[in-house]
């Protein structure tokens, strides 16, 4: 129900301030919330199954769907599309309803968003282990998934939209122009970049071809980063740090800085993923010139989200969701830092094909978009589920312990064994031949992957803690009794 507006300039206030009382579509946020713990699951699961697999490399040999080639697109899908598409749903529509004042304009809509996005994913568990795919990375899904995905995505932006069209005041929170900009930028990306002409329901051919389909696809990819990975979950940022710390935001004038400055570079530093290939020099160039701009909107944003903690800081000792935001943005700090540096051609030369790139994806994808996924969620499951809190704020706790841990290992190992690697392979003898073969270098990784596998495990198990605190959650708020309990107990 109404708890919270935003006012311009501000952060969140009490909703007794707000203009006019609305009853919000909270059914279509619950599902997807509930999607977000569901696929994250799944799409952990499978990471760490190929986790597994690259250190016992005969896990499930010989069966064709369980190979490496087919589940790594089925994990980068689940967990980016399933797993960070659900969480921006839920949050985009939470947040868009509370600050415009406004009810999504139809329940009708809201439900053919959520029951149309499940088809993609579940239309995408099937086709993608089946082998059957486009190959392109981030954009595997066929023809008629593309087009199903097209009129979800449609269907979610007249949503997203057309709630702001109804809004209360003038004012659109900056929030909104993040998953707003999301909305739009991946519309155009997804069409853009999945031009194709069928030749059959399950086959079909990219319009471009050679280094323009490289250029396309890795315009697609880095944005895909962009948007997907950054834009909507800044979005995010900008409402669950305020709200949880209880404060407005550090700047609101830099906010929109921020906004303005990343959505003009993104676009540009495509390039850095395609050093010393075929594409021309100049457009290597540019996208290392304008990847290395992108550092300074990426750490202006994040110490505004930092820095809305001023004076609240305490909070950090009992609040493990806060410890979740923040530290969320403590990875995005370390992973557009990294990112960077990489696009350096030197630097480059030696991180690409490496795990080193690994590890910086999900310094990016564990430690930034999971952390703060799973903050907001649990910021706001209690409320949509009629709770007054989650059902235990200590294994919040230990589950933030957990991932921040599972995070380290997992990263750390990797950038151990990427530079490694790199090294290894370009260490040449007096004489000019290599110094390493191709097995010594991947031998000397070997312990790092189990260093992951490890840390997989224990991000894996505190999704597995969250999915039953929720459910104690629910359970919870559906048992009278029981709920006047925890009510009682609630902090004042
Ligand atoms: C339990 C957690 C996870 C584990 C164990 C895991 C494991 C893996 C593994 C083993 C790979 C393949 C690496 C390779 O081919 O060398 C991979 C790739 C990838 N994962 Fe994860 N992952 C996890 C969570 C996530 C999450 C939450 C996201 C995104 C939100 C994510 C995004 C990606 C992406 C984008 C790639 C492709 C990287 C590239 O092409 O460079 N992963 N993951
Ligand atoms: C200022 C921001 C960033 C810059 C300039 C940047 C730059 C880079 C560079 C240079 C690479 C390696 C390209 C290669 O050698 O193949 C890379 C890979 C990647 N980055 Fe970032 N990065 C940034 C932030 C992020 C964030 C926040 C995330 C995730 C949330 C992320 C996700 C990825 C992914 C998924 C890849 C692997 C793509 C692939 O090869 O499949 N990046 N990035």
């Amino acid at each position: 129900m109404n708890d919270v507006v935003l006012t311009p300039g501000a952060g969140p206030v009490d909703a007794a301030e707000a203009p006019r009382r609305v009853a919000y579509n909270d059914k279509v946020v619950l599902q997807f919330s509930i999607a977000t713990i569901v696929w994250g699951i799944v799409g952990m699961a499978v990471g760490l199954f190929i986790a597994a697999q690259l250190y016992w490399p005969t896990l499930g040999e010989g069966i064709p769907w369980l190979s490496y080639g087919r589940l790594r697109p089925l994990h980068t899908n689940a967990v980016i599309f399933a797993f960070g598409g659900s969480a921006l749903m839920a949050t985009s529509l939470h947040v868009v309803q509370r600050t415009c004042g406004a009810r999504v304009i139809s329940d009708k809509l809201a439900s053919f968003v959520f029951w149309g996005w499940q088809a993609v994913i579940v239309s995408a568990a099937i086709t993608l282990p089946l082998g059957i795919t486009q190959s392109k990375e981030y954009a595997e899904l066929e023809w008629p998934i593309d087009l199903l995905i097209t009129v979800v995505w449609v269907a979610y932006a007249v949503l997203f939209f057309g709630t702001i069209v109804k809004r209360q005041g003038r004012h659109i929170y900056v929030a909104n122009w993040f998953y707003g900009s999301f909305i739009i930028a991946i519309a155009l990306l997804h069409i853009v970049n999945n031009v194709a002409l069928p030749a059959s329901m399950t086959k079909s051919y990219i319009v471009y071809t050679g280094a323009v389909d490289a250029m396309v696809q890795w315009w697609y990819g880095h944005n895909a980063v962009g948007f997907f990975l950054t834009a909507g979950f800044l979005g995010m940022m900008y409402y669950y740090v305020p709200k949880q710390a209880g404060r407005p935001v550090y700047s609101y004038r830099l906010s929109i800085v921020h906004f303005w400055a990343l959505i003009a570079v993104y676009m540009w530093a495509g390039p850095h993923h395609l050093q010393y290939t075929a594409l021309p020099d100049w457009a290597q160039s540019l996208g290392m010139v304008f990847s290395l701009i992108l550092l300074a909107p990426s750490w202006g944003g994040a110490l505004n989200g930092i820095l809305t903690l001023s004076g609240v800081w305490y909070k950090l000792r009992t609040d493990p969701i806060l410890k979740f935001l923040i530290v969320a943005i403590s990875f995005y700090m370390i992973a557009t830092f990294e990112g960077p540096m990489m696009s350096i051609k030197t630097v480059n030369s030696l991180s690409h094909y490496t795990d080193w790139t690994v590890g910086h994806v999900h310094a990016g994808a564990l430690g930034w978009v999971a952390m703060i996924s799973v903050g907001a969620i649990y910021a706001m499951l209690p409320k949509l589920v009629g709770a007054q809190q989650m059902y235990s704020t200590k294994w919040i706790d230990v589950h933030f312990w957990m991932h921040t841990l599972g995070v380290v290992f997992y990263i750390v190992a990797m950038w151990i064994a990427g530079v490694m690697q790199g090294l290894m392979w370009r260490a040449t003898n007096p004489d000019g031949t290599l110094t390493y073969s191709f097995i010594e270098a991947l031998n000397a990784t070997y312990p790092y992957y189990l260093v992951r596998f490890a840390g997989g495990a224990l991000v894996l198990s505190g999704m597995l803690l969250m999915a039953l605190n929720a459910w104690k959650t629910w359970a919870t708020a559906k048992s009278p009794a029981a709920g006047a309990a925890l009510a009682a107990n609630a902090p004042a």
